[in-house]
């Protein structure tokens, strides 16, 4: 590991499958993400038949090498596994975990896997038959027992005519969830592994006419941002998502709607049997009374018809309400603003809109977040508190969405563990 003032160091190591072109975009987020850290690209031989070392050299600002005997006084196959901050994987072939987990050394990616003590991430692609083949289920067990964060493969079209789980997760997640375990080490146990977990993400639509909606300032990001740390947790996820066309992450099923009224239905449907609920969509409290069928007019001389809103079903209340099919552990997200004052008033007064929420609403869990001043929209940074209804409070301090999505999941995987019956 490198001192306080050393520049981090990523090793970005790719496997002999067609999906390594996919690395060069994690090379370059990793290097966008903070210009001053030093990535090495670290490909198998196999990986060179895919995407030409001038490429990963190019991008990473860096040599490449593939074996043991290049710059053999530097001790490459020891020094650079033992200077590395952070490994990540991708594409994580079968055959390259197969002999990670086997412990074999017989080429630099493989010897810096042995020597680094640093946290690793492999991001696999294959064929879905040799995915779910029981040698390579073997493998990943082994490697996740050992600390290593193996996240499941995306779902889609695969190399030939075939498809199914297999393709390597989008560079935007498999960076995310490096970055998580880079700076949160062992935040992506498989404590999750066996649970159902339903997400809602976004922000729901009410339709005035075909054309026009009254809708709000929700990205989405933190709902996807807990499905994706989840689905890395071992759960199995539905991603209920309003709105928003982020990327889905691998692992998770994803059901489309727009309205509040789809929200509600998609999201009753999901829970039943799910151990867990998360509700991080903004859903629209109020919506027309009526959806015109045909655009609506504008006439010369006579201004707008005042709106007739009506009051939309509590989602989240309703799937609180204790009862035989209600999940173990619900969980509801409130973005509050205060009404002015100082800072430590705006929070006092955030803290007792959330108290009051987690009350009236009846979850178990409620994230608080302050809105004001354009926090938390859109952005990718989030900060937050999180209220249980037995009355703790755990500041989650300013940071990445997957940061807090992590400490949730911490929070939503304790409870389910300490369940009576
Ligand atoms: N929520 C829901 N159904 C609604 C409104 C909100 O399920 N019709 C959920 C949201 O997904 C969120 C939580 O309730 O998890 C709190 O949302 P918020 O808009 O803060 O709640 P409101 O009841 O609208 O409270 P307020 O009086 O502050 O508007």
């Amino acid at each position: 590991m490198t001192s306080a003032t050393a520049p981090t160091r990523v090793v970005v190591g790719v496997g002999g499958g067609i999906a390594a072109y996919k690395a060069c975009e994690v090379v370059r987020r990793l290097r966008a993400h903070d210009p001053s850290w030093v990535v090495t690209v670290v490909p198998t031989e196999s990986a060179l038949r895919f995407v030409g070392a001038a490429t990963f050299e190019a991008l990473s600002g860096n040599p490449v090498a593939t074996d043991v005997w290049t710059d053999v006084p530097s001790v490459a196959h020891v020094s650079t596994g033992q200077h590395a901050d952070l490994v990540v994987i991708a594409p994580a072939t079968a055959d390259l975990m197969a002999r990670a987990a086997t412990g074999r050394s017989d080429d630099l990616l493989t010897a810096t896997l042995l020597v680094t003590r640093a946290p690793v991430l492999m991001a696999p692609a294959m064929h879905s038959e040799m995915w779910s083949h029981p040698a390579t289920r073997a493998n990943v067990a082994t490697l996740r027992e050992r600390g290593v964060v193996v996240v499941d493969p995306a779902s889609g079209r695969l190399t030939g005519s075939d498809s199914g789980p297999g393709r390597l997760p989008d560079p935007e997640h498999i960076v995310a969830l490096a970055l998580l375990e880079h700076g949160r080490p062992g935040s992506l146990p498989q404590d999750l592994a066996g649970r159902t977990v339903v997400v809602t993400a976004g922000g729901t639509r009410e339709a005035l006419d075909p054309v026009r909606f009254l809708g709000n300032r929700s990205s989405g990001r933190q709902g996807f941002a807990v499905a994706l740390v989840a689905a890395a947790r071992g759960a199995r996820v539905t991603l209920i998502a309003a709105s928003t066309e982020l990327p889905v992450p691998p692992g998770v099923q994803l059901v489309r709607v727009s309205s509040t009224a789809e929200l509600a239905a998609a999201t009753a449907e999901a829970t039943r049997g799910a151990d867990a609920l998360v509700m991080a969509a903004a859903v629209a409290d109020f919506r027309p009374a009526e959806a015109a069928a045909h655009k609506i007019k504008k006439e010369a001389g006579r201004g707008p018809e005042p709106l007739a809103l009506v009051e939309n079903p509590d989602v989240l209340a309703a799937l609180s309400r204790p009862g035989p099919g209600r999940p173990a552990v619900v969980v509801g997200f409130a973005a509050e603003t205060g009404e002015g004052g100082t800072d430590a008033e705006i929070r006092t007064a955030v803290l007792a809109h959330g108290r009051a929420k987690i009350a009236r609403k009846g979850c178990d869990l409620l994230v608080v977040n302050r809105v004001d001043g354009g926090r938390a929209f859109g952005a990718e940074d989030n900060a937050a508190v999180l209220l249980s209804r037995e009355g703790d409070e755990l500041p989650v301090p300013f940071g990445p969405k997957t940061v807090l999505a992590a400490v949730l999941c911490d929070a939503v995987a304790a409870r389910l563990a300490s369940r009576v019956g």
